[in-house]
């Protein structure tokens, strides 16, 4: 029996009483997965990751994660406006030193250091976002739409990178790439609600129109 790393059981979530968003959602993640999660937009692909890491609190069912140590890319990063700090400096606050000096060489950010991060590209600062959450080395990455708005080099270093860390870690993406999510993920979780199941990435021509109601 594989190691669990998430446990997620009857899970239901709504942000407002009259709008069901999570009706009942359960799938189990294990040790060492590459775990895809796809869907139409609003089907709270992202708001099942807060879930996941406590930022938001399940209305019923459970949510379960094993492990010491989870790192996790935002969609959509909001950095303080107030923030004028650089690279290292951001770095710097998430974990010392000579724990991000791999972090740094690994996603090639040594320009970047020394400029301030929102003065950077978008496709920079998702860089910067995806060393933030590998600093501390986490067991767990969790992440939403690393590869959004990136070009095509950065997309297949980015994709390179994943490719690198999934062979020891855990490894959950939310994306709307399918060609990644299809080259990458062992098992994909298809959350188009109320349409929710696990598949593999060999069955998803035969569900894609359900869960995106095409006709
Ligand atoms: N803080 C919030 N308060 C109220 N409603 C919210 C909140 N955050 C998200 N929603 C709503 O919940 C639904 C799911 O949002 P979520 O961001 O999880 O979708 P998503 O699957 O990540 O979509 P996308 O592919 O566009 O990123 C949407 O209808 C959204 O408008
Ligand atoms: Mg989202």
């Amino acid at each position: 029996m594989p190691d669990k790393v998430i446990e997620v059981k009857d899970l239901r979530f709504r942000y407002r009483e009259e709008e069901p968003l999570i009706e009942g959602l359960s799938f189990e993640v294990f040790r060492g997965e590459f775990f895809g999660i796809m869907g139409p937009n609003g089907a709270g692909k992202s708001t099942l990751l807060k879930l996941l890491l406590g930022f938001l609190k399940p209305r019923e069912g459970q949510v379960k994660l094993f492990g010491k140590s989870v790192g996790y890319v935002p969609q959509r990063f909001s950095v303080e406006r107030a923030f004028t700090g650089s690279v290292q400096e951001l770095l710097r606050a998430v974990a010392p030193k000579e724990k991000v000096g791999w972090v740094i060489a690994f996603l090639h950010l040594e320009n970047l250091l020394k400029r301030p991060f929102i003065k950077l590209s978008g496709g920079e600062q998702q860089k910067v976002l995806l060393a933030m959450a590998l600093a501390t080395n986490p067991e767990l990455l969790l992440l939403d739409e690393p590869t959004a708005g990136l070009d095509i080099h950065a997309q297949t270093h980015i994709e390179e990178v994943l490719k690198e860390l999934a062979k020891d870690r855990t490894v959950v993406v939310v994306s709307h790439d399918l060609g990644f999510i299809l080259r990458n993920a062992d098992r994909i979780l298809c959350l188009g609600a109320p349409f929710c199941r696990v598949i593999r990435p060999s069955e998803f021509n035969s569900v894609m129109r359900e869960l995106y109601r095409l006709h």
